[in-house]
């Protein structure tokens, strides 16, 4: 049978063995669907913490419940290990591994570079590999498949190449990995069917395009969209507040017109590994083509100021009460970088504790899920309990973070300050003094 036809028929009655590169938000997920999809999978992963925690059916992502996640390693069906040697057993194998940036701003390529070098170690004649770490336009041309053909190795003939971005959205109740339509882009058309082939057993709808490039292409358009529409709502919001305008308002009002508009929100600024990391992989890749992307500069400029402005808010807020920022109490609600969610990557609250911290107010923070949080060596914080005492002992309250778990009503009633960056009190009334972004 040829190649190509033994690896679709061993996906299609799930003999096959699916192997995830990095168990992380994005690994653990797709690792879990798989196993859910009747293969058995191989999770590699270079932390001993996260393979023993996993092999003792425990999840460690909150979107994965430990109850979803122990049936399938008690059935065999997903082992973890840090052993690239596993995958030699493995018919497919999707990477996700990370892909930050440097302090220059350039990508940061090393995780995916360490994890190709392991995989054309063990990889074998009608393997299939997928990068799903989103990264810029021509990755999977110039580092996945070189590293593959150097073995002899053809792609769409023995070996089999492709980029599908992952695009979960990590706590998000209504899009899961089953339900969010994925893109696909082989590096030849067979490359594109046996990909397909693979995503098809764990995710409802498919959409294969004409390369890896375009495939990473749009991963970049999506997530540059957003940088750019967010940042485009941050400066609306500057413009309002010079103009006396409430900003909300204008949204909600603007937002009524049934085509033609989306709606964004303003923000203390951008937060996770995708949006504020993504954009700058692009135009990173233009500069080496003599091309300034100046949407993608601006935006950036933009979001990275509003953790000033959020502080600016708290100056002028304490200064309206009589009282400096330096020997203020002020407590951080919420640090994770999106609301129900325990990521602090890049988040905003970093940057707004810092920067508080620097001008010498006494900075407590309470998260549901972030108990402890390094913002550099001067300050490590722990998560302080919440309570009405940390309430009313704080001269200022700064919500970062809108978890769903607050209760908006008895903040407002125990605190003497507000300044409320995501907008989350506007449907109560209380005691508090609420200042609005
Ligand atoms: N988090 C998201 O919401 C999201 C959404 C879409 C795309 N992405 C992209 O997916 C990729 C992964 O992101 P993530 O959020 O899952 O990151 P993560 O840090 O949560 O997980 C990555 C995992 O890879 C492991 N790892 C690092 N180097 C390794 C190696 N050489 N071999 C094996 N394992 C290794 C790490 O220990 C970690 O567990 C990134 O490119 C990111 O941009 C993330």
């Amino acid at each position: 049978m040829p190649i190509k036809d033994t690896l679709l028929a061993r996906l299609a009655n799930r003999e096959a063995r699916i192997g995830i590169v990095g168990l992380g938000y994005v690994g653990l997920p797709l690792a879990v669907e798989f196993a859910e999809a009747g293969f058995t999978v191989i999770g590699v992963d270079v932390s001993a913490d996260k393979v023993a925690r996993i092999n003792q059916g425990e999840s460690y992502v909150p979107d994965i419940p430990s109850e979803r996640l122990a049936p399938l390693v008690a059935a065999g069906r997903l082992h973890a290990t840090d052993d690239y040697d596993a995958l030699r057993q493995a018919d497919a194998v999707s990477i996700c591994v990370p892909t930050p940036l440097r302090k220059t701003k350039d990508p940061d390529m090393s995780y995916v570079i360490e994890a190709m070098a392991q995989i054309a170690a063990i990889c074998h004649e009608g393997m299939l590999i997928v990068l799903e770490s989103t990264t810029y336009p021509g990755t999977t041309l110039e580092i996945i498949l070189p590293r593959l053909l150097t073995n002899g190795f053809r792609a769409g003939e023995n070996v089999f190449v492709a980029f599908s971005p992952e695009r979960i959205d990590p706590g998000n109740q209504h899009y899961s990995v089953r339900n969010t339509p994925k893109v696909v882009g082989g590096v030849t058309p067979v490359c594109t069917e046996v990909a397909s082939a693979l995503y098809s057993t764990a995710v409802d709808h498919l959409v294969p395009v004409s390369s890896p490039t375009s495939a990473e292409m749009v991963k970049l358009l999506e997530n540059t969209f957003r940088a750019v529409n967010i940042a485009l709502v941050n400066e609306m919001a500057l413009m309002c507040d010079k103009l006396g305008v409430d900003v909300w308002e204008v949204i909600h009002a603007a937002a009524t017109k049934p085509f033609g508009f989306m709606p964004f929100y303003p923000g203390p600024g951008l937060g996770g590994h995708c949006i504020p990391v993504d954009p700058h992989y692009l135009s990173w890749k233009l500069k080496t083509l003599n091309y300034n992307a100046r949407f993608i500069q601006l935006a950036s400029e933009i979001n990275t100021s509003m953790p000033e402005y959020v502080v600016d808010k708290v100056v002028d807020a304490l200064n309206d009460d009589c009282k400096a920022v330096r020997g203020s109490h002020i407590v951080v609600i919420g640090v994770a970088y999106k609301p129900n969610v325990d990521d602090t990557r890049e988040s905003p609250a970093l940057d707004v504790i810092s920067l508080l911290h620097e001008r010498g107010a006494h900075i407590s923070y309470h998260d549901p899920y972030v108990p402890k949080l390094y913002i550099d060596a001067q300050v490590k914080l722990v998560c302080a309990p919440y309570s009405t005492d940390l309430l009313e002992s704080s001269d200022c309250v700064v919500i970062i973070t809108n978890h769903r778990a607050y209760d908006w009503q008895h903040m407002l009633d125990h605190s003497k300050l507000i300044v409320d960056t995501r907008h989350a009190t506007a449907a109560v009334q209380g005691r508090a003094r609420v200042v609005n972004l």
